[in-house]
Order: structure tokens, then C-alpha cells, then sequence
């Protein structure tokens, strides 16, 4: 979907208000009244039919009838200008450029910073857009969860991502700094690298696949399987010795996309392990003709040391054990696995998804490929060089600024949820593990 922050700057005080009173209905309606918005705005004079239509013009909110009342409701657009506006006011973005991922569930746009002019990538959860179609399919679902579902399951996945990324930045992994979170966007570093996807000779395959393992390895010994660990959510940064030229390039990887992390105690921690691992044996084999002598890694072995339980300080940081099950039920109900199953279908079969991509959105959105549709399939003979191709920090150009009328900050909605479910996701079991007794005491819960 596209973000289009021109509009932005027109925005009056008045029309942020009935914006954000129409959010703050968004929590107990899926459509809100009218005049609960106006009741919410609470601005004095007539203003609020005048903010209404502006917004309705520009598709921030949509109009909605339904057989009991009219009303609106916010719309993915509405809901990117509320977090671009406290992104602004907290001093993390001044300016937003250029798009440089779309992914199922997410876009990823660059931005930059005011002041420093320091260069950001800004990725936006989308969830519930492709899988518009299973949602239909499922009108209880629809019915138990809709109240702001999407929009509160991809703050959900934006919050999960931001504290793991957190944590994990915390403790030396190689990962985006997290700059900021609101609502359904997180901002952090650019990582001017590739996908592994898109570098077509590594030299010694077996030290990128001896650090990649590791790296795999290291996380479990903090607790954690990233889920989706793949030649697509590896960035790889070339660098080159500066005094010789003809010397060998290291490979830097950075992790990133961590929506679908699990905690090494979740029912499944095995086979998301093994998934990961048997990932990045795969891709080294048919892309670098790879393979290593040693077998494993293994859960078992990795699990055996734990450093530290980064799960368990996630959980008791704010992204809590519900919100997580929460999140995980509905990426399970709506087929969202991640780039992992993209890549298999991809290169299986050459899905064409685009027929997939329908919305739940009124105000037509473009149907864009998923990300990868315009990479390589593999095993392919000519995949972009990293020589050859944009960088992330060249493609930056054309930034936007982001001139923000308001100067109000916009309410706290964190506690925002969706309408009360009558289908909750079931408590999961409490496993116990001694290293961290004290810690899942406190928190309660695994991942
Ligand atoms: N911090 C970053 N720096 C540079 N490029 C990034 C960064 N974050 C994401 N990208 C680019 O955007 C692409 C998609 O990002 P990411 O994997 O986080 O989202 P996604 O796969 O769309 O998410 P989802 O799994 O929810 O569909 C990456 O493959 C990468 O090319
Ligand atoms: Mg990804």
C-alpha cells in the first residue's frame, strides 16, 4: 500500500482531533458513530462536518453504512498519519522517501531523522491485508474479532518487533538499531546491505553459513528462534578492506523482520528451530552449491547452555504473554508464516500472488506484488549483483518533509484494544525451566 504523506501538511489542528476521536472510537467500534466522533473531537463550532469531509476526501477515514447507523471508520492511511504524526512530534522522523520493501504484511519506507539528517527505515504492519479473503471466509471470526483487528494486531506485531529488536540490539546481536514505535510502525536504522537473496557470490560460503549457524545457535542460547531465518530477513553488507582492494570482502549479516519470533519454550520450539536451520541449509546448497560436512545444529544441544532469557525480559517489558498468543492466533488463523513459506513457494512453483491481494480497505488500494515476486527466482543463473543494483541509502533520495500543522501530541492510546472477543486464545501452558524460575515467576509465561 502506498503511503502518501502529501497531504500531511494540509491537515488543521481541527481535522487531527476528529482524526484522532475517530481513532479513540476505533476502540469499542468497528464503525464509529458520527456523533461519537464529533463528542471526542470536542471542538467548539461547526468544525467538525468541515474535518470530517476533508478527511473522508483523502481517504484518512471511510464512510460506512451499515443497517443500524452511519458512521466511519479509520482507515490504514488514517492510521499511518496518526503514528507519522507522533513519530514527528517525538523528534524520531522530520522527512519520508522512498519505498524500499513490500512484503505481505508490511511496508518499508526510508525516512530521516531531524537535525542529523541520519537515514531510518520506517516499516509499517500491515496484517489482515492479504488475507482479506480467508477473514471472509471465516464470518465469525469476522464478527467475534473485527473491532479494529487489523489495526490492532499490526500494533501488535510493530510492538513485538520493537522490543525484540530492543532487546536484542541490547545484548550485541547484529540488528537494526530501534529508533521508535507507534501504533502499527516501527522506525529504525537503515542497513545500507542486500538481502542475501540478492548476492550472488560469497567467496567462502562456509564462513557466512559458519556465522549464520551461529548466529541461529546464539539466539537460542538467549532463548529465542527468530522464526523466519531466511535469505530474505539476512541482510548482507559488504565490506572491503580499504588498503587492498584485491583482498578478500567480508560479509557482514544483520537480522531483521522479528514479528514471528518464539521463545525456545513454545510447543513447537523444535521444529521453528529446525525450520530455521534447514532454511539456510537449503539456500546454500542450491544457491552456492554448499554443504556442510557437519550435521546440526541441533535444539537440543543449543538449548542445553542458556546465557540469558531474553524471551522472559520481553515478556515482562510491555509486550506481554497475551499479547503474544493474541498476535500468534490470529498470524495462524490468516496463514501469515512469514517469508519462509514465500521463499518455498516461490521457488517451487512460481506462485503469482497477486491475485491474493485483496484488501480490506475501500479506498483502493494499488495491488502490489509481494516483495519478492520482482527477485530471482532461484536456482537462477543471474541474479542483481550487489554491485549493480541501488543501495538502500542511494534509492533515500526525495524525502518528503513532514510539516505538521498540529502542535498538539497526540493522546496515549496504547492501552487501545480490540471490541472484547468471545473466542480468546487459549491460556497457554506455563513450561518450566529452572535457569529463569524467579523471572517466568514474575512474567508467568512463555512465549
Ligand atoms: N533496517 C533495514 N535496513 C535496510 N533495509 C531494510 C531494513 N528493514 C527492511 N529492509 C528491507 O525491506 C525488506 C522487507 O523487510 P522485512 O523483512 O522486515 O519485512 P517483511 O518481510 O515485509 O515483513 P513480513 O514478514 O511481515 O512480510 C527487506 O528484505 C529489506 O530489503
Ligand atoms: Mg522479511
Amino acid at each position: 500500500m502506498k503511503l502518501d504523506v502529501k497531504n500531511i501538511r494540509y491537515l488543521s489542528r481541527d481535522d487531527w482531533r476528529v482524526l484522532t476521536a475517530t481513532e479513540q472510537g476505533s476502540r469499542n467500534h468497528e464503525i464509529v458513530p458520527t456523533p461519537l466522533i464529533a463528542s471526542l473531537a470536542a471542538l467548539g463550532g461547526g468544525g467538525v462536518p468541515k474535518s470530517i469531509s476533508a478527511l473522508a476526501k483523502t481517504n484518512l477515514i471511510a464512510r460506512v453504512k451499515n443497517a443500524r447507523y452511519d458512521g466511519y471508520r479509520l482507515t490504514y492511511g488514517g492510521l499511518d498519519y496518526l503514528a507519522l504524526h507522533t513519530h514527528t512530534k517525538a523528534g524520531t522522523v522530520y522527512s519520508v522517501g522512498n519505498q524500499i520493501g513490500v512484503g505481505k504484511e508490511s511496508d518499508i519506507f526510508v525516512c530521516a531523522a531531524p537535525e542529523t539528517g541520519r537515514q531510518l527505515v520506517l516499516k509499517i504492519h500491515r496484517l489482515g491485508r492479504i488475507s482479506f479473503r480467508t477473514v471472509k471466509a471465516n464470518r465469525d471470526y469476522l464478527r467475534n474479532r473485527a473491532g479494529g483487528s487489523w489495526m490492532y494486531m499490526s500494533r501488535l506485531a510493530a510492538m513485538k518487533e520493537f522490543e525484540f529488536m530492543k532487546a536484542l540490539r541490547r545484548e550485541g546481536f547484529p540488528v537494526p538499531e530501534p529508533v521508535g514505535q507507534s501504533r502499527h510502525t516501527v522506525v529504525m536504522s537503515l542497513v545500507d546491505a542486500f538481502p542475501l537473496r540478492q548476492i550472488s557470490r560469497v567467496g567462502e560460503p562456509a564462513a557466512l553459513y559458519g556465522e549464520l549457524m551461529g548466529l541461529i545457535v546464539r539466539l537460542a542460547r538467549y532463548g529465542l528462534i527468530h522464526g523466519d531465518f531466511n535469505e530474505f530477513n539476512i541482510l548482507v553488507e559488504e565490506k572491503m578492506d580499504a588498503d587492498d582492494e584485491d583482498g578478500p570482502i567480508t560479509l557482514i549479516p544483520t537480522l531483521i523482520d522479528f514479528p514471528q519470533m518464539v521463545s525456545i519454550d513454545h510447543v513447537n520450539a523444535d521444529f521453528y528451530f529446525d525450520r530455521d536451520v534447514t532454511c539456510i541449509k537449503r539456500y546454500f546448497s542450491r544457491r552456492f552449491g554448499f554443504t556442510a560436512d557437519e550435521p546440526g545444529p541441533f535444539f537440543k544441544d543449543s538449548t542445553k547452555k542458556l546465557i540469558k532469557r531474553l524471551d522472559v525480559e520481553v515478556e515482562a517489558s510491555g509486550f506481554s504473554r497475551k499479547m503474544a498468543k493474541t498476535l500468534e492466533a490470529y498470524m495462524k488463523e490468516h496463514g501469515v508464516d512469514g517469508d519462509a513459506g514465500e521463499a518455498e513457494r516461490s521457488d517451487d512453483d512460481d506462485a503469482d500472488d497477486a491475485g491474493e491481494n485483496e484488501t480490506g480497505e475501500g479506498e483502493g488500494q494499488d495491488a502490489q506484488g509481494h516483495h519478492h515476486a520482482s527477485e530471482p527466482l532461484s536456482p537462477t543463473p543471474n541474479p542483481p549483483t550487489a554491485t549493480t543494483a541501488l543501495t538502500p541509502a542511494a534509492l533515500a533520495s526525495q524525502m518528503t518533509i513532514l510539516d505538521i500543522r498540529d502542535t498538539d501530541p497526540l493522546p496515549d492510546l496504547s492501552d487501545m484494544k480490540p471490541l472484547p472477543t468471545s473466542t480468546a486464545p487459549p491460556p497457554s501452558i506455563i513450561s518450566t525451566t529452572t535457569t529463569t524460575k524467579s523471572a517466568k515467576a514474575k512474567a508467568g509465561w512463555s512465549i
